[in-house]
């Protein structure tokens, strides 16, 4: 949470430093603000509540001069301490003006260095935890703001990301790191520091991951990171392949819209290469031996929210295919309860981001019990990555829209793909039926696009819907973690009362919610157990539901008890997430438009969650 952006070189340092913030909006957009060290050798404050918009206002009305510069920071937040007023916005500076600041985390000993500040005489004008790194970096100050930050962050308890420039050093921005994201972007004459790559990407593909405890000393002609006794620390260089037009609205309205028209493309790219010359299925990724895979007892996936519902679908995949038994864990309660963990036990950290709190503490907990980690993300780089025995990247690219829709698609392809890799190994499945499953799965990109050219009725519906105040959806088997995810996609964009259920579960209680009227999505796409979800469609119906049914293309059987019908293509059953996803995506963003709301950036949420 928050977006964080330092930049000292040649260019306009408030281009350069908006350019960044506007990438990295989704991370947070109560507030923004920057830090410019101007060419008169002063340091110019400009903050503003609410989006990036407000601040590009506020910056039309600066005096031009006063923001011109090659050295700033900047700031976009997620609020934690304090209202999310001017008043609280980044940066925050010390009592002179020199110092300016700005932060990603919280400061659990905060109400402890306020009061010895106030005590010892500094004003603080705020009400964040963040201002009193500026006072105390003051009055450490003697000339090397380094050495100030080091000694200022031996004090700090909790989590932080700082990105600190003092008027007295025009070259310099120190940046520092605990628990939090820092990335450090490597140019020519240029240097960056940002929360995630995408801040620098149009500027330079060379970038440096900051490490625990680690300070950044940042100037034009070059970068060096020290631990926080100042002793110089060596950290491995990576080049970004993401395509800087994946990171680019491309013409369309939203973010999230584009997202979601990549999702073809995210599972090809996913998914490929994954067949060896032998035919087999590789999953190298997971660095783990066959004999260490066949001494498995037990598999544990743990995520949160999309990524919670992908590891879902992940049990159904692999206890059907590799035969082990699965627990899928909301990553937020998971070390809480004391999970039985041991040497024979794999965890999957599902995580887009790879920041996580909830989840890198997971995976923490899982590593000191000594189980296997096995992190899948979208974020080269990212601390779950770093942090875990092995990870899988998935493909997806950028997803800036905070609603996640390709990441949590190629999660789906990740799981089927891990389910696979273990019952090939584990040999619970022949090779000729690994590769029949293995091509079904590459198959589903070209019907994920078919799905996409049929959205036009949903569309319609979704603007018929819009005036509801709740919807529920219906699913059995892989349908219900696809019915959770439709309503959280719902709930998160629309701002509407959304729930997801097992559809056998409604007659124990949650069928009491139906009134005439109310819109029930059912997702029935062939299966098994179709006929039990006619009946469920059939209860509901009797007692005044709309039914909204996806239903696969040629099933005639649940034809008579829908409402509105979306009919998706044929594919096995145990696939149908990666099409049933697709029309719950478009319904809750068209249903969310509709409603006049923005759906890139809903309400209250920040697209990496760094907070427990
Ligand atoms: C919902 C959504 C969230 C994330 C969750 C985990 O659309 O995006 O529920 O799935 O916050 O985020 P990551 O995958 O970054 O750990």
């Amino acid at each position: 949470m928050c977006g964080i952006v330092g930049y000292v070189g040649e260019q306009s340092a408030l281009d350069v430093v908006m350019g960044g913030l506007a990438r990295l909006e989704y991370r947070g957009y109560d507030s923004a603000g920057v830090a410019i060290r101007n060419d008169s050798g002063d340091l110019t404050v400009v903050r503003r509540a609410g989006k990036l918009g407000n601040l590009r206002a506020a910056l039309e009305e600066t005096d031009p001069a006063e923001l011109s510069g090659t050295l700033g920071i900047g700031h976009t937040r997620w609020a934690t301490h304090g209202a999310p007023n001017d008043r609280n916005a980044h940066p925050h500076v010390d009592c002179t003006g020199a110092v300016a600041v700005v932060h990603n985390g919280t400061l659990e000993n905060f109400t402890e260095l306020r009061e010895g500040l106030e005590h010892r005489g500094h004003t603080l004008s705020s009400d964040t935890d963040t201002e009193a790194v500026a006072h105390l970096i003051e009055e450490r100050y003697d000339g090397d703001l380094a050495d100030a930050v080091r000694s200022v962050c031996r004090e700090l308890d909790g989590s932080f990301v700082l990105v600190v420039t003092h008027r007295d050093e025009p070259d310099v921005v120190v940046g520092a790191r605990r628990n939090l994201p820092l990335v450090i972007g490597l140019g020519e004459g240029e240097n960056f520091l940002a929360s995630d790559v995408t801040a620098f990407i149009a500027h330079t593909r060379e970038a440096r991951v900051v490490d625990q405890d680690q300070v950044v000393v940042l100037r034009r002609d070059g970068v060096t990171v020290t631990d926080l006794d100042g002793d110089p620390v060596r950290g491995e260089q990576f080049h970004v392949d993401w395509d800087t037009a994946a990171a680019e609205k491309a013409g369309y309205e939203y973010f999230m819209l584009k997202e979601i028209d990549e999702q073809p493309e995210a599972v090809r790219e996913t998914i490929g290469g994954r067949i060896d010359s032998h035919g087999r299925l590789r999953l190298d990724e997971l660095a783990m031996s066959d004999e260490d895979v066949q001494g498995l007892t037990q598999v544990i996936i743990v995520g949160c929210g999309s990524a919670y519902h992908s590891g879902l679908v992940g049990k159904h995949a692999i206890e059907r295919w590799a035969r082990l038994p699965v627990h899928v864990e909301i990553a937020s309660e998971f070390r809480y309860r004391d999970p039985v963990l041991d040497p024979h036990t794999l965890v999957v950290a599902i995580s887009q981001s790879g920041e996580t709190a909830d989840t890198l503490e997971a995976v923490r907990h899982a590593r000191r019990q000594r189980a296997w980690v096995l992190a899948v993300s979208n974020t080269v780089g990212s601390s779950i990555a770093r942090e875990s025995d092995a990870t899988f990247y998935t493909r997806g690219g950028p997803e800036i829209a905070v609603a996640s829709t390709k990441a949590v698609m190629t999660q789906l392809v990740a799981m089927y793909l891990v389910g696979l890799h273990l019952a090939q190994v584990r040999g619970y499945r022949d090779g000729d039926e690994v590769r029949s499953h293995f091509r079904d799965l590459s198959h589903t990109p070209d019907l994920v696009t078919e799905v996409l050219g049929r959205m036009d009725p949903v569309r319609k519906l979704a603007r018929e819907i819009a005036g509801q105040e709740r919807v529920l959806f219906l699913g059995r088997h892989v349908g219900y973690p696809m019915a959770l995810e439709g309503a959280l996609k719902l709930k998160e964009l629309a701002y509407v009362s959304a729930e997801g259920f097992p559809a056998g579960e409604i007659k124990h209680g949650p069928i009491a919610l139906i009134e005439k009227g109310t819109c029930v999505v059912v997702l029935a796409p062939r299966h098994a157990l179709t006929s039990k979800l006619v009946t469920n469609v059939q209860e509901i119906r009797a007692r005044g539901a709309r039914t909204i049914v996806i239903a696969t293309d040629g099933d005639e059987s649940v034809t008579p008890h829908a409402d509105d019908l979306i009919r998706i293509p044929d594919t096995k059953s145990l696939l149908s997430p990666l099409l049933t996803i697709v029309p719950m995506q478009i319904l809750a963003a068209e249903f969310a438009m509709a409603r006049g709301l923005d759906i890139d950036q809903p309400r209250n949420l920040a697209k990496s969650v760094t907070v427990e």
